[in-house]
């Protein structure tokens, strides 16, 4: 399967991804997992990446090229891959679709996961994630008081980009620039939506049901 993963921050993207990518066995490849790491690394680029992240706006489209290209380029890719968090900007899907028709390994399908703003607001404000290994959690489906990764036991943290301010900010960053991609994919007869409420096992149910059906 090659799938991307669209959706406003906080739709439950990466949730979904790591599930999907497991199904599939396909890699899950998180362009937001692919910078953090960058920024971890402690540059001169990762602290430019970590100024940009922190202040919701997007890296550019000709770094996001080069991230990806080099990304789905490993072995790994071969068999197919769920893309999460790209492409972000109409400009971004035609560097896609460019790369991918070199490749001859064109796009199934594109899951646009569909989640109201309050319900983001709730998710990310109890979001928890592992730096070591990109697990994702939600506080209310965590033991009280739980504080390390339930798979590899590294410490877990609140992301600097879920603050109240900066998640308004990543929406409104999502309506203008993104909103545009979703029409480049339903042009191209690509695009499933998904409603993205309920539990991460109903939206599991319902994602991998709607994979299988026809593009709307
Ligand atoms: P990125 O990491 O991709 O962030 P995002 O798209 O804003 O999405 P999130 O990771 O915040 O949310 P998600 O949809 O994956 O939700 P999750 O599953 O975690 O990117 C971060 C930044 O990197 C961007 O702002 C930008 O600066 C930069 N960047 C990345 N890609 C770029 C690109 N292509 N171009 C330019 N810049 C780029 O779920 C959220 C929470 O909800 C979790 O706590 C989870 O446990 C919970 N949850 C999930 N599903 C459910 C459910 N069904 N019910 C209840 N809770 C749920």
């Amino acid at each position: 399967m090659r799938v991307v993963l669209m959706g406003p921050p906080g739709a439950g993207k990466g949730t979904q991804a790591a599930r999907l990518a497991q199904t599939w066995s396909v890699p899950h490849v998180s362009t937001g997992d692919l910078l953090r790491e960058t920024v971890e690394k402690g540059t001169p680029l990762g602290r430019q990446i970590e100024e940009t992240l922190a202040a919701g706006q997007l890296v550019s489209d000709a770094l996001m090229a080069e991230i990806v290209a080099e990304r789905l380029g490993r072995p790994d890719c071969r068999p197919g891959f769920v893309l999460d968090g790209y492409p972000r900007t109409e400009r971004q899907a035609r560097d896609l679709d460019r790369l991918l028709a070199g490749s001859g390994a064109a796009l199934e399908k594109v899951i646009l996961l569909e989640v109201p703003a309050e319900i983001i607001l709730k998710r990310l404000s109890g979001r928890r994630t592992c730096p070591a290994c990109q697990a994702v959690y939600h506080v209310d489906r965590l033991p009280a008081g739980a504080a390390a990764c339930e798979r590899c036991g590294s410490a877990l943290m609140t992301r600097s980009d879920d603050r109240e301010e900066t998640v308004r900010r990543r929406l409104g960053v999502y309506s203008e620039q993104t909103q545009p991609v979703v029409e480049h994919y339903r042009r191209a007869g690509k695009l499933v939506r998904v409603d993205g409420r309920g539990s991460p096992d109903e939206v599991y149910d319902r994602v991998l049901a709607l994979s299988q059906a026809a593009p709307r």
